[in-house]
């Protein structure tokens, strides 16, 4: 009995966490409201840095704090949208958030500008490219 009783308060426990951390469209709570934050990039670019194809298309970088003595402080969200070649939305998100001093990496994907994001990538992957930034607090993206 109180073995059901901790399953019971476990899984609604898993479904208020799951609830709070996505919103309808797919993504982390934490990147609402990222049209509104400072842009660190001069203007919309096109290039594709050492990434493949890819990640080819219209980018901006969006970031919710500034830098404070050259590093991003914890809780920082930076968010970088891709609108891919032919099309007139936003079909790529990536994400990098800053937790404890570390950053965390993570990237989703849709197929049409109602479409749902659904996770492309994240963590390792993401982390050994970004390591070339390291100066740059890892953030290759300067204004
Ligand atoms: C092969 C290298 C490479 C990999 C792998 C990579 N990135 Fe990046 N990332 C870049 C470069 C270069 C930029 C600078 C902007 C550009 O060229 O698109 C960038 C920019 C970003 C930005 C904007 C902030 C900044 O650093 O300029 C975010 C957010 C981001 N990447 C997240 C991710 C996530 C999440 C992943 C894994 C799913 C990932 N990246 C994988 C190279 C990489």
């Amino acid at each position: 009995m109180l073995l059901l009783v901790a399953i019971v308060a476990f899984t609604s426990a898993v479904a208020v966490v799951a609830s709070a951390r996505t919103t309808a469209n797919g993504l982390p709570a934490y990147t609402n409201g990222w049209q509104a934050w400072p842009k660190i990039n001069r203007k919309p670019f096109t290039s594709t840095g050492p990434l493949s194809s890819a990640h080819a298309g219209r980018k901006n970088v969006y970031a919710s704090k500034r830098k404070v003595r050259g590093k991003y402080p914890n809780g920082t969200v930076i968010v970088k949208t891709i609108v891919k070649p032919g099309t007139t939305y936003v079909g790529q998100f990536a994400v990098m958030r800053k937790v404890k001093g570390r950053w965390q990496y993570i990237e989703y994907e849709r197929s049409g500008p109602r479409a749902r994001y659904a996770l492309l990538a994240q963590g390792q992957l993401c982390s050994s490219c970004h390591a070339q930034a390291r100066a740059n607090d890892y953030v290759f993206t300067k204004r």
